[in-house]
């Protein structure tokens, strides 16, 4: 019983698909689905509406995001989702400045969310050798149920000028020899613990990570603040943001006229970074990796899926019986282009055919099909097996939420990679 209504279910998934002709039905291909006369438009919008609900509601969203104009997609994202999601080329590297924890939990987590701070609420302060800078980004959008396993802190620093050049000593005369012949500086990354006692002016911390960087690069630089992260998002701690502090050693002593060229050494604040244009990019990212229990890694989705093609290759293809066949859904179809920024669409596949009597081995059939297809060789009342996907396997998604952050998730079952008579 159950395995006649899950039939016609897929049944009707599949004359749907199929009448929408150019794949995922709405808006473009709204106008040819009621055209086909089969519906009244009234009718097929409700129906379209409540379809994409429900596929909304597959993907965890409440509604369809509709992201402005100036939502901005951090390359980073980018990168990574092309290294997760390559269809079988592995060329794609991991991204140059990702940090080993990173990559570590990229290959366990089913979603990486990239966060930037809420410019409102940032502090800068700028003490004798050091820049400090509180950082807050409002991680509210992340469910309850997703286990965050890792957390890494981004932050674009450009090079100091003339520190490139150690043989150029034309002001050698006034600036220490070590900033000259490529100095470095530190950067330290604090958590916060709560609001500065107005006496002392330094906010209760705990340093998370440090890193001694040369002045002479321009580089994202990563750095790991899972223990905060991974508390705030259980509920353990309260998110009071991130301390970012930059130290300059060798500037200590000399007092003024630098705080220019000071300010060059990490790009912190839309205030202090001179190319306005840029700062999109540049600006600081949090990047979490979590786990939300259903199915595999984002990392995992591509191993499984190439397994999968190769598998298909060797298999050889019947007629009229059950198999699988293309099926492409483009995004652009049901204007969900808008708010996934890759792929642009991807092939679903669908499964259909003959389950004749006898079921050859190639259906993949369960014992159960094979007694059903031979009692409806002499009951025309019972039906036959159906042809179903017995395989399926997940992909990725780039997408924007409704809070317009920048999400790569690993959907389960998503794709058809074997049908079979069940
Ligand atoms: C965080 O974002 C949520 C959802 O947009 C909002 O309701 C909340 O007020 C924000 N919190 C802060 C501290 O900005
Ligand atoms: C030395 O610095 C000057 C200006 O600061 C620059 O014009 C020149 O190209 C530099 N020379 C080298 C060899 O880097
Ligand atoms: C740079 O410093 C070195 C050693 O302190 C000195 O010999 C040289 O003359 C200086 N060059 C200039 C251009 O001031
Ligand atoms: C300049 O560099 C030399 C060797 O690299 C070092 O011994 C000396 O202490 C440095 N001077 C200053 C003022 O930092
Ligand atoms: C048949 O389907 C099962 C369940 O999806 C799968 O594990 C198995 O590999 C399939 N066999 C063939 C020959 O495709």
């Amino acid at each position: 019983m159950v395995a006649v209504v899950r039939c016609l279910m897929v049944l009707l998934l599949a004359q749907v698909l199929l009448e929408g002709a150019t794949g995922l039905i709405p808006e473009v291909g709204r106008r040819k689905y009621s055209e086909s006369g089969k519906q009244t438009p009234e009718q097929s919008e409700s129906f379209l509406n409540e379809f994409e609900l429900r596929l909304l509601n597959m993907f965890g969203l409440r509604r369809r995001p509709t992201p402005s104009k100036q939502a901005v997609v951090p390359q980073y994202m980018v990168d990574l989702y092309r290294m997760h999601s390559a269809n079988g080329d592995h060329s794609t590297k991991r991204p140059k400045s990702m940090g080993k924890h990173a990559e570590r939990a990229a290959s366990k987590a089913n979603t990486i969310r990239s966060f930037h701070h809420e410019e409102s609420m940032e502090a800068l302060a700028s003490l004798k050798g050091k820049t400090t800078q509180q950082f807050y980004f409002n991680l509210t959008s992340i469910p309850e149920d997703e286990l965050i396993t890792s957390a890494e802190l981004r932050i674009y620093r450009d090079q100091v000028m003339g520190a490139t050049s150690p043989n150029n000593n034309s002001r050698n005369s006034s600036i220490s020899n070590s900033t000259i012949a490529g100095g470095s500086h530190r950067i330290n990354i604090y958590e916060m613990f709560g609001v500065p006692a107005a006496q002392s002016g330094e906010p209760l911390a705990r340093l998370l990570d440090t890193r001694l960087v040369q002045d002479s690069l321009s580089r994202w630089e990563s750095f790991d603040v899972s223990p905060a992260v991974s508390q705030w998002t259980s509920g353990k701690g309260h998110n009071h943001g991130f301390v970012v502090e930059v130290v300059h050693p060798e500037e200590g002593e000399i007092d003024g006229g630098h705080a220019k060229r000071r300010s060059r050494h990490v790009r912190v604040s839309r205030s202090l970074h001179q190319d306005q244009d840029s700062w999109p990019q540049a600006r600081p990212l949090l990047v979490t990796y979590g786990h939300d229990g259903r199915g595999d890694s984002v990392l995992h989705t591509r191993e499984k899926r190439q397994a999968a093609l190769r598998k298909q290759r060797r298999k050889h293809q019947h007629k009229a019986s059950c198999k699988r066949h293309a099926l492409y859904v483009d995004f652009s179809d049901v204007g969900w282009n808008e708010w996934i920024v890759a792929p642009p669409g991807y092939h679903a596949f669908y499964c259909h055919g003959e389950c004749p009597f006898p079921l050859a081995d190639h259906l993949n059939s369960t014992n159960h099909a094979i007694v059903q297809t031979l009692v409806n060789s002499v009951n025309s009342n019972i039906p036959r097996a159906c042809c179903v996907p017995t395989d399926l396997s997940p992909i990725s998604l780039l997408y924007l939420d409704e809070y317009e952050k920048v999400i790569l998730k690993n959907y389960q079952d998503m794709v058809v990679e074997g049908c079979g008579c069940r």
